[in-house]
């Protein structure tokens, strides 16, 4: 049976600099394959070109070599628009369309001219800590984290099959992002989502995920399961990178 999703040898090259050729990589050889539904933590150092790899993964940057399958067939013979509806990138700073929340969220019945499901709509409010949201409150007036919530919601009432998630918890409190975390995994659960989750808590990635994409060195470094790479990172750099938060677990 083909992959869910499969990363082939992909590369994108680096933004010309300091007028170098094109021949330096901003990520190459990036290959991995996904089986069966999975949350997968991708986590490295700052500018690694982890959001790059997933706005890639959602067609909305293109790749410059290697491919990327959706089960079994590759992009370039996909309708992009169908791609998106499958593989849902979520950014870190949330873009509200104008109107109201209502509208936000009625937005993907509107552009796939499907029934606005208002109960799972309802519950997925409840579960992300919305205690009596004013549906008609402008959605641009929303705080930072609220937008990051409804945002969250609006892609999720899409129902892609791979949900691509940038940092979606960095502009909650402890709380909510729990809540958050919890509605996610509930939701790969139910539905069988795979989620790429981009993270910089260490402890919220191992809490979330079963499989580790640590990305170092303009490549996909280690490919592991979540507690054999906590335990026993299999590079140096991956030792280094996990260190403080082990460190920290001893204290
Ligand atoms: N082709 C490219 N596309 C995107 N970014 C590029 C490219 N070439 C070079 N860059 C640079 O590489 C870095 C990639 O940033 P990106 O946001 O993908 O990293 P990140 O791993 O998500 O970092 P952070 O953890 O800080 O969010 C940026 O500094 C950007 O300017
Ligand atoms: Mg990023």
């Amino acid at each position: 049976m083909a992959a869910i999703f499969e990363l082939k040898q992909l590369a994108k090259y680096a933004w010309q600099q300091d007028r170098k050729p094109q021949t330096l990589y901003l990520f190459e050889q990036i290959s991995a394959e996904v089986l069966q539904p999975q949350c997968i933590a991708l986590i490295g150092a700052s500018g690694q070109g982890k959001s790059t790899l997933l706005r890639t993964l959602a067609l909305l940057e293109s790749p410059d070599e290697g491919d990327i399958l959706y089960k079994g067939t590759s992009f370039r013979s996909q309708d992009i628009r169908w791609w998106r509806q499958q593989v849902c990138y979520v950014p870190q700073q949330a873009i509200m369309l104008p109107g109201s929340v209502e509208d936000n969220l009625r937005t993907v019945s509107r552009l796939h001219g499907e029934p606005y499901e208002e109960e799972l709509a309802t519950r997925l409010l409840e579960d992300a800590m919305f205690d009596g949201l004013d549906m008609t409150k402008q959605a641009k007036d929303l705080s930072g984290g609220e937008k990051q919530r409804i945002a969250l919601i609006r892609s999720l009432m899409l129902r892609p099959k791979v949900l691509l998630l940038d940092e979606v918890t960095a502009s909650l409190d402890s709380v909510s992002a729990r809540a958050v975390e919890q509605m996610l995994l509930q939701w790969h659960i139910h539905e069988g989502t795979t989620l790429i989750w981009i993270t910089h808590d260490l402890e919220q990635a191992s809490r979330t995920s079963n499989r580790i994409w640590f990305m170092s060195g303009g490549t996909l470094l280690e490919d592991r399961l979540t507690a054999d790479f906590f335990n026993q990172p299999a590079t140096e750099a991956g030792r280094q990178f996990v260190r403080f938060r082990n460190r920290g677990e001893e204290q």
